[in-house]
C-alpha cells in the first residue's frame, strides 16, 4: 500500500514533465524538488533521526534513507533510539561468510552471486543502503575487524570491491563501502591521526575505494572515524573533496561512521553529506541539524552547500529507485538460493594448510566413531562481539553438519577449551585480554573422547569476543590453551585433525607442528558447517587461498617491524609505506609462516608453458599472459593461478613482487587447460608523486605464475617501451 501511494504521489509530482529517463530530465526533477524546499527540510536529510535513519520530506514525496549494517548480512532490527533489539519477528537474515573468507575464494563470480543476494535480502528488509563491502587494507594482524575485510593486498582487494559493490546495487539498495579511509586499526580508532606517504595511500589504501568508485558506481560511501593528516575523515577536504569528489568523479553521498563527525563547517565544507550515529537521540542537536542552519544563516555555509548534499542524496535515491515512478525491486529473505551461495562461498573459502600422509580427506567408510572436540564445534557466530552481526534461523555448526550427515557415526563431543578472559574491570565482554592456559578438566575429558574414538578433530580458534570491532587484538597467539589441548588430544589419538575458525592470523606453529592435518575456515555464514564437514570427508575438494601472509612472529610482519603499530597517542605513522603484507617479507627476505596467496588441495597441479603474447608493450597496451595447468592428481580440484610482476632495476622503492592478476579455474582430475590472464600495462604504473599521477617506468619486467606468492611455478620478461 505505502509503495502505491508513493508510486502515485510521485506520478503526481512528475506528471509535468513526460516520463523520461535520460540524465538531463532526471537532474531538473531533483533540482524542482531541492527549489520547493525549505532550509529546514533539506538540513533534515543531512542527519540522523534515528540509529538507522535520516528524514525524507514528506510532504514532497521524499521517503526517509533507511540504512541496515552489514557485511555479515542484514543486520536484526534496533530500536530507533537505542541498540536494544527492536524484538521484530521478521527480521531473520541470512548470515553470509565475513570478508575473510569471501576472498579466500579467490573467485569474483562467487563474490557477485553472493551480494545479489545479500542486496535482495536488503530489499525484502526495505533497506535504501547496506553499510558494506567493508574494505579496509589489513595492515596487522591484530586488526580487531580484520574478519571483516578481505585482505592485506590492493590488487585484490580492488577486484573483488567491483563485483562486490556491482551485485549489491543490482537490487536497488545502495553500498555504503566502508570505512574512506586509512581506518586500520581499532586501537584509538576515534581519535588516531594516521601519517602515511602519497605513493602509499595512492598505490596501496585508495585503489579499493577508486574501484569501488570508478568501476563499482558505489553510491555512498562511509568516513571514518580516524583523522588522515591532521583532519578527520568526516572533514577531509583532501579525501572527501580532491579525491573522491574531484579525482575520481563520485556522485553520491558520503555517510558518516557512526558518531564520526567533529564539526559542522568543517564537515559541511569538506565534503560530509549526512551525520550518523551521534550518541545524542535529541536529534536537533547533531552537528548538521540545528548548528547547521544556524551555519548557513550567519554565513559560514552557503546554502548552495547545503543543496548539493541534499542533490547528492536524492541522485541516490533516483537510482535506487526509492523515488521516481520506475518500479523498485522487492528483494527476498532467506531463500534456499541465499543459503546455496552462503554454502559455496564457505566451501571454496577453506583453506587446506597442511596435509601429511595424505591425512585428509577422512574415509567415512572406515570410520566408526569421532571425537568431536572443542568450543568451536558448536560455538555460533552471527553474533557477539562489539558490531554488526545477523539474527539468523540458520547456523549450521560444525557439530550439527556431522550429526546430519554422518548419522551413523558414533561421536563423541568434548568441549575441550572455553572462553576465558583476565580481569574485566571494563565493563564489557568483548575484546578483553584472553587467558592462555589450558583448562585441565576439559582437556582430560577431551583425551577421554579422543581415546574412545577412531578419528579426533579440534575445532579450535577464536570467535567474535576475540576478534571485535573497536579492539585490537594484544598477540597472535591461540587463545585460551588450545596448543596444551590439541598436544593432549594428538597424544591420545594419532588420528586428530585441527580446524581453526578465525578471521585473522594467528600463531599455528606449535599445531602445525603437532598434527599431520590442519585446516582453516573463517566465520564463515549460515551454512558454515556443513561446508567444513564437506572439505574433511573429501565432498569438496579445498580450494582456498589465503588472502593474507601468517607471520612466524609478530615482528616480523611489517607495521610490527617498524615499531608502527598502532601507535599513539595522538599519532600512528605507515614507516612501512608501500611495503604492507607480503610486500614486505618478499623485499626483505623474510620467510612467512604461510605466505599470501598458500592453500593445498587434495590434488597437485602442474604450471606450465608460461608465455605473454608479445616481448615488448606500449604503455596503453594488454599482456597476454597464458599458462598450462594440469590436474595431475586423481581427484577433480580447483586452483587460483596467481601472476606477480616485478620489475628489476627500478628508479624508484619496488616490492619484490606483486600481485597483477589472478584466475581461478575448475580441472577434472588428469585435466590440463589454458589459462589466459590479461595484465594491462597501466597496472605496472606506480605512483609518481611529483607529477601527482601514475606512470609506467620503461624497461623490463618479469611476470611469473604461483601457487602462492612464495611457489612460483614460472618466469617471463618482457619490456616495456
Ligand atoms: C562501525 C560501522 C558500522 C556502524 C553502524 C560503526 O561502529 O564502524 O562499520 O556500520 O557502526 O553500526
Amino acid at each position: 500500500m505505502r509503495s502505491f501511494l508513493l508510486a502515485t504521489i510521485m506520478g503526481f509530482m512528475f506528471s509535468c514533465t513526460p516520463a523520461q529517463t535520460d540524465e538531463n530530465s532526471d537532474k531538473s526533477n531533483v533540482d524542482e524538488l531541492i527549489r520547493q524546499m525549505t532550509l529546514e527540510e533539506k538540513v533534515h536529510m543531512l542527519h540522523g533521526k534515528g540509529k538507522f535513519t535520516s528524514a525524507g520530506v514528506e510532504r514532497l514525496g521524499v521517503p526517509d534513507l533507511k540504512s541496515a549494517d552489514g557485511p555479515l548480512g542484514v543486520r536484526e532490527e534496533i530500536q530507533n533510539d537505542s541498540w536494544a533489539p527492536a524484538g521484530w519477528n521478521n527480521d531473520f537474515a541470512t548470515f553470509f561468510p565475513a570478508g575473510g573468507g569471501l576472498s579466500s575464494t579467490w573467485n569474483l563470480d562467487l563474490v557477485r552471486r553472493y551480494s545479489v543476494a545479500m542486496g535482495e535480502e536488503a530489499r525484502a528488509r526495505e533497506k535504501d543502503v547496506l553499510l558494506a563491502p567493508a574494505v579496509n587494507l589489513i595492515r596487522s594482524p591484530l586488526g580487531g575487524r580484520n574478519f571483516e575485510y578481505f585482505t592485506e593486498d590492493p590488487f585484490l582487494n580492488k577486484k573483488l570491491v567491483v563485483p562486490f559493490v556491482q551485485g549489491l546495487q543490482a537490487n536497488d539498495v545502495a553500498s555504503c563501502v566502508k570505512h574512506y579511509a586509512i581506518n586500520n586499526q581499532e586501537t584509538l580508532r576515534g581519535t588516531i591521526d594516521v601519517q602515511a606517504d602519497e605513493r602509499t595511500i595512492r598505490e596501496m589504501y585508495l585503489p579499493v575505494f577508486e574501484a569501488a568508485v570508478k568501476e563499482g558506481n558505489a553510491y555512498s560511501v562511509m568516513s571514518a572515524y580516524n583523522r588522515f593528516r591532521g583532519a578527520y575523515l568526516s572533514e577531509n577536504d583532501y579525501m572527501l573533496n580532491t579525491i573522491l569528489r574531484d579525482e575520481w568523479g563520485f556522485k553520491g553521498f558520503v555517510m558518516s561512521d557512526w558518531g564520526a563527525v567533529h564539526s559542522t563547517k568543517e564537515s559541511a565544507l569538506y565534503g560530509l553529506d549526512i551525520e550518523m550515529g551521534t550518541e545524542i537521540d535529541n536529534y536537533d542537536d547533531w552537528f548538521f541539524s540545528k548548528a547547521l542552519i544556524a551555519a548557513v544563516q550567519n554565513g559560514e555555509v552557503p546554502e548552495s552547500v547545503i543543496d548539493d548534499k541534499v542533490r547528492n542524496i536524492l541522485y541516490v535515491m533516483e537510482e535506487i529507485h526509492a523515488i521516481g515512478s520506475a518500479p523498485r525491486a522487492k528483494g527476498a529473505l532467506n531463500t534456499p538460493d541465499h543459503l546455496q551461495v552462503a554454502y559455496e562461498v564457505a566451501s571454496e573459502s577453506v583453506v587446506l594448510l597442511k596435509n601429511a600422509n595424505n591425512a585428509l580427506p577422512l574415509k567415512s567408510s572406515g570410520i566408526k566413531s569421532i571425537a568431536v572436540i572443542g568450543d568451536n564445534a558448536k560455538r555460533k557466530h552471527a553474533n557477539q562481539g562489539f558490531g554488526a552481526g545477523v539474527k539468523t534461523k540458520t547456523e549450521v555448526t560444525p557439530y550439527d553438519a556431522l550429526v546430519s550427515s554422518y548419522p551413523d557415526i558414533k561421536i563423541n563431543y568434548a568441549q575441550g577449551y572455553k572462553e576465558q578472559y583476565l580481569k574485566n574491570d571494563l565493563n564489557r565482554s568483548w575484546g578483553l585480554p584472553v587467558d592462555y592456559e589450558a583448562n585441565e578438566q576439559l582437556v582430560a575429558e577431551a583425551v577421554a573422547a579422543a581415546q574412545a574414538s577412531d578419528v579426533a578433530i579440534v575445532f579450535a580458534g577464536s570467535n567474535r569476543l576475540v576478534e571485535t570491532e573497536a579492539e585490537d587484538r594484544k598477540g597472535l597467539r591461540l587463545p585460551f590453551g588450545q596448543e596444551a589441548l590439541i598436544k593432549a588430544v594428538k597424544a591420545a589419538n594419532p588420528n586428530t585433525i585441527v580446524v581453526i575458525i578465525a578471521g585473522s592470523p594467528h600463531d599455528l606453529s606449535e599445531i602445525d607442528a603437532t598434527v599431520d592435518g590442519l585446516v582453516w575456515s573463517w566465520f564463515n555464514g549460515s551454512r558454515a558447517g556443513d561446508a567444513i564437514v564437506d572439505v574433511l570427508f573429501g565432498e569438496v575438494n579445498p580450494s582456498g587461498k589465503l588472502p593474507v601472509t601468517f607471520p612466524k612472529r609478530l615482528e616480523d610482519s611489517p607495521a610490527h617491524a617498524t615499531n608502527s603499530f598502532p601507535g599513539g597517542p595522538d599519532v600512528v605513522t605507515y614507516d612501512e609505506g608501500i611495503l604492507i603484507g607480503y610486500r614486505w617479507f618478499d623485499t626483505h627476505d623474510v620467510e612467512p609462516f604461510y605466505p599470501f596467496g598458500y592453500g593445498l588441495s587434495y590434488t597437485s597441479f602442474e604450471y606450465s608453458d608460461l608465455k605473454t603474447d608479445k616481448s615488448s608493450y606500449a604503455p596503453d597496451e594488454i599482456i597476454k599472459v597464458s599458462l598450462k595447468v594440469k590436474n595431475t592428481g586423481a581427484v577433480d580440484g580447483k586452483e587460483t593461478i596467481q601472476l606477480y610482476t616485478s620489475k628489476p632495476e627500478s628508479a624508484i622503492q619496488r616490492a619484490a613482487r606483486e600481485l597483477k592478476g589472478f584466475g581461478k579455474i575448475a580441472l577434472k582430475a588428469g585435466e590440463e587447460k589454458v589459462v589466459s590472464i590479461e595484465i594491462p600495462v597501466r597496472e605496472l604504473a606506480f605512483y609518481d608523486v611529483k607529477a601527482k599521477d601514475w606512470s609506467v617506468e620503461p624497461g623490463s619486467y618479469y611476470v611469473a605464475s604461483g601457487a602462492s606468492s612464495r611457489d612460483l611455478r614460472g618466469t617471463m620478461s618482457f619490456s616495456v617501451e
